[in-house]
């Protein structure tokens, strides 16, 4: 079982920053972990004719997934406090020609909204705060009695290979060491219950999901792991997890792949964690 970040102060405003590169490897991680996020969203209850706040929306997938289950009839409004997360999501809502979802500049939490929201969605955001009951409280304002608030975190708990592909390995217990160094919670996925509890919504529903395949699968997360260990090199390097140049990022994932196929591997990735919850009226939340 995880455990908590030792330092909880964040030393990186947000260490994955958002360059192209990054904003592309959002839109493809986007695409393999989908399946769970709309199972989640859906299981919670969004659906046709929604108003939905989608929290860190980055470059944007969460959102679009949430404008396909609302329909023409329902409205996406996403946010993210980086202005060059809003302007690439912008433009590829405009590119895909979603005229239900706009996004905004802005910490949900601490933004106003004229009218409340029926819904509230947010993938891979909470881990990266500070003090995520905090947030959920802050942005549980925005939701209308009986709207549903939904969030699918990540959890590296059940990460590993079997048998073991050593590069692999190595590769996850690295991205675990620089979110501790950092302030980031890699278990943000199972303390999920504990925060909609502490933030006074009621105890959610939950349910994990996890990618594993073999070295040749190409939808095994191999990619997803070793993309997300080369977009963090650098912080690796500078918190002294490792020498950037140790990870070898050019070959990384032909080498996890080679070790996998070898060595007859299951990669099992990280989990993933979606949990639910429905407002009542009388929700402390929202008192
Ligand atoms: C890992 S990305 C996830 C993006 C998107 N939700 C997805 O799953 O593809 C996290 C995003 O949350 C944003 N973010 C983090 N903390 C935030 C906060 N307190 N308010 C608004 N945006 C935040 C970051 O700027 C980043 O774009």
């Amino acid at each position: 079982m995880g455990s908590q970040p030792t330092d909880t102060k964040r030393r990186y405003e947000y260490e994955l920053g958002h360059t192209d590169r990054e904003l592309r490897r959002l839109a493809t991680q986007a695409a393999l972990v989908e399946p769970f996020t709309r199972s989640y969203l859906q299981r919670a209850g969004v659906s046709q004719g929604m108003r939905v706040l989608d929290v860190g929306s980055g470059a944007g997938d969460v959102a679009f997934l949430a404008a396909d289950l609302v329909g023409p009839a329902g409205e996406v409004v996403g946010t993210d406090r980086s202005p060059t997360a809003v302007v690439a999501a912008t433009a590829r809502a405009k590119e895909h020609l979603l005229s239900n979802v706009g996004f905004v500049e802005g910490d949900p939490a601490k933004l106003t909204f004229d009218v409340p929201f029926d819904a509230i969605v947010g993938r891979y955001v909470l881990m990266f705060s500070p003090d995520p009951v905090e947030m959920l409280r802050g942005m549980t304002r925005h939701l209308r009695p009986g709207g549903v608030i939904v969030f699918h975190e990540v959890d590296w708990t059940g990460a590993g290979s079997f048998p073991p592909a050593p590069t692999y390995d190595r590769c996850f217990r690295y991205i675990v060491e620089t979110f501790h160094k950092v302030g980031t919670n890699p278990y943000m996925g199972l303390r999920l219950h504990a925060a909609f509890i502490e933030a006074g919504l009621p105890a959610p529903t939950m349910a994990v999901s996890a990618l594993a395949g073999g070295g040749s699968d190409g939808l095994s997360g191999i990619d997803l792991i070793s993309d997300l260990a080369v977009t963090m090199a650098p912080v690796m390097e500078q918190t002294g997890v490792i020498n950037a140049l140790d990870l070898q990022p050019e070959s990384l994932q032909e080498r996890i792949r080679e070790e996998a196929t070898t060595n007859g591997s299951v990669v099992v990735g990280r989990y993933e964690v979606g949990a639910w919850a429905r407002l009542t009226g009388s929700s402390p939340a929202r008192q």
